[in-house]
């Protein structure tokens, strides 16, 4: 029996930025790519929000879902909530695939750059901020190939409430540092990187899979931080291979 793949997005995205990977597994697992909280359609309860909300939030959607064990798939945020569910559920998960993310906190200057853009948010909407996040978010040479991929990130962008972007900002700021969780991760785990990713370097991406043990790593070449949108095919290898292996 095979486990379902439950991918979660980065922010500021939804569930649809995983549309590459759901119409590749279609008919060979079964596959979730919800809307996070604050994000496309998904739930907007009260603030403030944290990364840990998130985490309690895939549990029970799991439960909703009668999910009993999963392989979860996040990218950049999706990536620390998956760290932070893997800490406090990890009899929920049968393997984890992390992709353009970190384990570490904020440094205070990033802390500080997400607090200024709360306050540009609140002063003038999330068009600019659109524009900005989607044109340092993918690599250059999507950017130069394929535009038509940033347009579908700035949509994306816009379609959420410049509210909820705001709130989001200061659950990823309050976030805490995963790496002392990482030594007790036992299921497989794979963790991927675009080289072109300038948010969450190869170079992180690599020293948080040399913590996590037996875990594989892969570039995926000519790709940003939206390596599974950037490079699909490359990207639905990598972890159609991992899952043959692990999820049968
Ligand atoms: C993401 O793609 O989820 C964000 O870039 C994460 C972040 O800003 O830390």
């Amino acid at each position: 029996m095979s486990y379902p793949i439950i991918f979660l997005h980065g922010f500021p995205f939804d569930g649809s930025s995983w549309d590459p990977q759901l119409e590749h597994f279609k008919g060979k697992y079964q596959t979730f790519a919800p809307d996070l909280r604050g994000h496309g359609k998904g739930p907007a309860g009260p603030g403030p929000w944290m990364i840990a909300h998130y985490a309690d939030d895939l549990k029970i959607y799991m439960d909703e879902m009668k999910i009993e064990k999963a392989f979860v798939c996040g990218l950049s945020m999706g990536g620390y909530i998956a760290l932070h569910f893997t800490a406090s559920y990890p009899e929920r998960l049968a393997g984890l695939i992390l992709c353009d993310t970190r384990a570490d906190a904020d440094s205070n200057e990033a802390k500080d750059k997400r607090y200024a853009t709360i306050r540009k948010i609140h002063q003038e909407g999330t068009q600019q901020f659109a524009t900005d996040f989607s044109k340092n978010a993918l690599g250059e040479t999507t950017r130069t190939v394929m535009p038509q991929i940033q347009e579908k990130v700035q949509s994306m962008i816009l379609n959420n409430q410049p509210q909820n972007i705001a709130m989001v900002l200061g659950a990823l700021a309050s976030r805490r540092d995963s790496t002392p969780y990482l030594e007790a991760i036992s299921c497989p785990t794979m963790i991927l990187v675009g080289t072109e990713d300038k948010i969450t370097p190869p170079d992180v991406n690599e020293s948080l899979a040399k913590k996590i043990k037996g875990s594989s790593f892969h570039l995926i070449e000519k790709a940003g931080h939206l390596s599974n949108l950037e490079q699909p095919k490359v990207f639905n290898r990598y972890l159609e291979d991992f899952l043959k292996i692990h999820n049968r």
